[in-house]
């Protein structure tokens, strides 16, 4: 049986859709069968990080609405064996969703991937509780200001009251990502040092992300930034996957780099 793997956050536009793309892309090239799921609705865009905008036919309602079957709808990807992806529909209508179609779609997922990525909305948007519902994980991700970690708080909140674990008695598990980060930023006192922001989330951190401008060059290539073996913001979407995966990788990367990562360690104080 696969996992189900939301990515999620409070605030909009912290970088899940990046996110979703590149640990997608990163556990496919751990030889991991994979499907990135687009639940934004409306708002699609995983699509165009994944770079299979034009290979788009059928959408996740038209497979909810039994307008096509399954694998009419999963674009395979062509350059990471093992990536799949499931568009989100382009309607303006972001009621489509249906809590008893969209359990029946990720149960037949289930039994055909390792893992299925759920790039979600943000927590105020509808379509979120649909995206966080069955949930095996969830990644929240956040950028380090205060508005962020609140909105990610409260989203924390939302999953441990709503989602299915949560209503059966058990856990869904969480982690953190923190993205966006910029050291000199945060040694000045303008943003949230980590282990703030751990604090406030309460959660265990699985991944740092920094700054990159790379990830907009990525972004506008259609080719996520994991696949570039020169980037650093790549190395570190790679050790989410790993840690994901079980793996133990201690944020070790902050004592033997130079750059980013050895300042970031000063942030750890
Ligand atoms: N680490 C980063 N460095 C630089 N830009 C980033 C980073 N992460 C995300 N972005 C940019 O921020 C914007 C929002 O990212 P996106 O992944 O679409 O967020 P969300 O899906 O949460 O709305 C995009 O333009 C993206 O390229
Ligand atoms: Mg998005």
């Amino acid at each position: 049986m696969g996992k189900i793997v939301t990515i999620t956050s409070g605030k909009g536009g912290v970088g899940k859709s990046t996110t979703t793309a590149n640990l997608a892309t990163g556990l496919a090239l751990m030889g991991k069968q994979v499907i990135a799921i687009d639940f934004d609705i409306g708002l699609r865009n995983l699509d165009m990080l994944l770079g299979l905008e034009n290979r788009i036919v059928y959408d996740v309602v038209d497979v909810m609405e039994g307008r096509c079957n399954l694998s009419q709808a999963i674009i395979k990807d062509k350059r990471s064996r093992g990536l799949h992806f499931l568009p989100a529909s382009q309607t303006k209508d972001k009621s489509v969703l249906d809590k008893d179609k969209v359990e029946k779609l990720l149960g037949s997922l289930k039994e055909k991937f390792d893992y299925i990525l759920i790039d979600s909305p943000a927590g105020i948007e509808s379509g979120f509780e649909h995206a966080i519902y069955l949930a095996d994980t969830a990644l929240i991700v956040t950028t380090p200001d205060v508005s962020a970690v609140r909105d990610a708080d409260r989203v924390i909140g939302i999953i441990d009251a709503k989602s299915k674990k949560a209503q059966q008695g058990q856990e869904v598990e969480k982690f953190v990502i923190i993205n966006r980060v910029k050291p000199q930023l945060v040694e000045r006192g303008d943003m949230l040092s980590v282990d703030d922001i751990l604090q406030i989330l309460a959660l265990p951190l699985i991944g740092l992300l920094p700054d990159d401008e790379e990830i907009i060059r990525a972004t506008n290539l259609g080719e996520p930034v994991i696949l570039n073996p020169k980037s650093k913001v790549g190395e570190a979407f790679k050790n989410i996957a790993r840690r994901l995966e079980g793996e133990e990788v201690p944020f070790k990367e902050l004592e033997e780099k130079e750059g980013f990562f050895s300042r970031l360690k000063r942030l750890f104080k």
